[in-house]
């Protein structure tokens, strides 16, 4: 039997705004959606990307970010990154600010083509590059999750044969991730194909090493959720207020909401882990989207923050 806790990786200040056209979002505003988020009793708060700021300008501020966060002992920032660069620029960060993080992602994806647009190579070349990096971040004393993008569909070659997503989740679990994250990147997977691509995963992959990163663009999120959860996963990747997208998906919309996801599951069998013991506090994650997507000059995407405003 599985636990009833769920673990939410609150990924909004990473995934939620490394898409975000015109200026870029002040590094202030970023270190104030962190500490409010962990504030709202989250856990797990991904901070940002070294990747090229050439490709997404968003995250270029991401060490500074780090700087600033009022960090807590019971929370983990993770960041994200993507090859040898990314981590040489942590590494020297955290050389003169050690405390500063403890983990990192790093991010490949089922298809070639998909790869192709988000790191320009194909899987096997990331697969090659991510072998050194996560060593070395290990070595290091660096816990290391991974994330494999389009599990179900792929906005370039179609429906997804679920035997790659079991492959290179099985690699990157191989190489030392303690933990992998399955992307449904474009957002369009039913839940019928959600429990499908996980039982094909869980052929080579333990269920608690897994964890479900859910768009929303068709509207099937919330639903992939419960599927996955159905399946034993219990760790779940959300955004506050729906934001986020991948640049390279192209159309996609935000991950789940944070709060969509919380309401799904008050008064279920499962409970939510928060800080220090404490639950995660949804009218405050409701309050938190609401105020960045104000900052973004936006409507908040989550329906529950939308139907907690019209009341
Ligand atoms: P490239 O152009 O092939 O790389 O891009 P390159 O090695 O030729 O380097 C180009 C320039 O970038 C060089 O600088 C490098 O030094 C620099 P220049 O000499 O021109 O001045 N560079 C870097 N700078 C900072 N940090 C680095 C870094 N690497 C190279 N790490 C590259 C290849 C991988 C760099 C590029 O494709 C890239 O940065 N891609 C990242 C794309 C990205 O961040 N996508 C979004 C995150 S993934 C996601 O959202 C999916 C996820 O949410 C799950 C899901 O939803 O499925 C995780
Ligand atoms: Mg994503």
């Amino acid at each position: 039997a599985h636990s009833n806790v769920v673990n939410i990786v609150e990924v909004g200040p990473r995934d939620g705004l490394q898409n975000e056209k015109g200026a870029v979002i002040p590094v202030d505003v970023k270190v104030q959606l962190i500490d409010k988020l962990v504030n709202a009793g989250l856990t797990t708060v991904e901070v940002g990307s070294f990747v090229s700021p050439k490709w997404v300008p968003q995250m270029a501020g991401t060490a500074e970010v780090l700087k600033q966060i009022a960090r807590r002992p019971d929370v983990r920032y993770p960041v994200i990154l993507p090859n040898q660069r990314g981590l040489d620029n942590l590494l020297e960060l955290l050389h003169s600010h050690p405390s500063l993080t403890d983990e990192i992602a790093v991010f490949t994806s089922a298809t070639d083509a998909f790869n192709k647009a988000n790191l320009n190579c194909t899987v096997n070349e990331s697969l090659t590059t991510l072998e050194s990096v996560v060593t070395e971040a290990l070595d290091r004393g660096l816990r290391v999750r991974g994330y494999v993008s389009v599990v179900v569909h792929c906005p370039y070659s179609g429906k997804v044969d679920y035997r790659s997503a079991r492959d290179v989740a099985k690699r990157l679990v191989d190489m030392g991730c303690y933990e992998v994250s399955l992307g449904d990147t474009v957002g369009r997977a039913r839940p019928h194909e959600i429990g499908e691509m996980l039982e094909e995963v869980k052929k080579s992959v333990p269920v608690e090493k897994l964890a479900g990163h859910f768009h929303d663009t068709y509207g099937t999120a919330v639903a992939n959720v419960l599927k996955a959860l159905e399946h034993g996963v219990r760790t779940i990747d959300s955004a506050v207020g729906g934001l986020g997208g991948c640049p390279y998906s192209p159309g996609a919309t935000g991950n789940v909401a944070t709060e969509d996801v919380l309401y799904a599951l008050q008064g279920s069998p499962y409970t939510v882990a928060g800080a220090n013991g404490r639950p995660v506090d949804l009218e405050q994650v409701v309050e938190i989207g609401n105020w960045i997507s104000a900052q973004l000059n936006r409507e908040p995407a989550s329906r529950v923050a939308k139907a907690i405003l019209a009341r």
